[in-house]
């Protein structure tokens, strides 16, 4: 019988959460660990084991998983006793949206070692999370991928492999997210001009999903945007503001002119300065407007 993987998974927040609960409905034995252990409440109530310390979740030659916010919590988790101690046939399951290189660097951290390393960020809002909805790209030794895999058919309902270099599946996750946010902007841009012209923006957003861009992103974003609110944050402005500037700095290393990514940043950047980093990123909407000479808080 195949023995029962040990699993650490560090990072409760939004994402993480939902995704833990989900390798514990799986079956798997899992230990988590959160710098604010409040939020490990919950998945302790349905049977996970707290740990004091991310290295303390961990069991040498187990699997942990990180779903932190970015490349600096990714490294300080790993080098701050968490890798040392997953050790020798241990595998890093990386989920994290972080740099490529950040990724390449933890994959020869990790060898030196004798540990695995895979990439496996995601796309999928908390929600998506939470019913092992979310769909992932992964990267890494082929070796490790089997394992990798059982985590990952837990929390999502499609994971595609990029290869060996863990970099890549990063490279693809940023690529989306430059996707995604091109189009909360043009969105944004979209409904001010029909709101300008005496169109009302949710029946134009209506419009826009049961036509030509029925499809699930501005299913999630043309309600938020035409409402110019987020019922709830499922990705913080702040967060979305580090992969912005992720994407400019893989653009910058390749030599790719992205003139749009250099706009969405310096739109993420204006939000963030007006105090916006907590809200949703979809907020980036409020900053249009406002540039529209649209006042967003008129009619709520
Ligand atoms: N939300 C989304 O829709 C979404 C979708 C796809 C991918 N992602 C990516 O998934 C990752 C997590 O996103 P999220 O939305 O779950 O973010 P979040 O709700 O802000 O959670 C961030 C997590 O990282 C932890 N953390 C932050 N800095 C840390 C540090 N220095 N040391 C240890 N832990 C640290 C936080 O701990 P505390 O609880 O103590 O603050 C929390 O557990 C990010 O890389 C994000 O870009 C998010």
């Amino acid at each position: 019988m195949a023995r029962k993987e040990a699993v650490a998974f560090v990072g409760l927040g939004l994402m993480g959460q939902g995704m833990a609960a989900n390798l514990l409905k799986a079956g798997l034995a899992l230990t988590v660990h959160n710098r604010t252990e409040a939020k490990a409440r919950a998945l302790m109530h349905a049977g996970a084991r707290w740990a004091g310390s991310a290295a303390d979740a961990v069991t040498p030659g187990g699997i942990l998983v990180t779903m932190v916010a970015d490349d600096r919590a990714v490294n300080e988790v790993v080098k701050g006793g968490a890798g040392e101690r997953l050790g020798a046939g241990g595998l890093h399951l990386s989920m994290s949206t972080i740099a490529p290189e950040t990724s390449r660097e933890l994959r020869d951290w990790h060898a030196a070692r004798g540990t695995h390393y895979v990439a496996a960020p995601v796309f999928g809002r908390p929600a998506a999370a939470a019913a092992a909805k979310l769909w992932v790209m992964y990267a890494g030794e082929d070796s490790a991928k089997p394992r990798a895999r059982e985590l990952l058919t837990a929390m999502s309902q499609g994971a595609f492999d990029f290869g060996t270099d863990p970099g890549q599946a990063n490279v693809v996750k940023l690529c989306g997210n430059f996707l995604i946010a091109t189009i909360i902007e043009s969105l944004c841009e979209a409904m001010n001009l029909a709101q300008k012209n005496g169109v009302d923006r949710e029946t134009f957003g209506d419009f826009l999903t049961a036509t030509v861009f029925n499809t699930p992103v501005f299913h999630s974003y043309a309600p938020i945007i035409a409402a110019m609110h987020a019922e709830q944050i499922g990705f913080e402005l702040k967060l979305g503001y580090k992969d912005m500037k992720l994407i400019r700095d893989c653009a910058e290393r390749a030599a790719v002119p992205m003139p749009f990514a250099s706009v969405l940043r310096d739109r993420f950047l204006s939000s963030l300065a007006k105090g916006r980093g907590d809200m949703d990123w979809s907020q980036i909407c409020l900053a249009a407007a406002e540039e529209a000479g649209i006042d967003p808080g008129a009619g709520r």
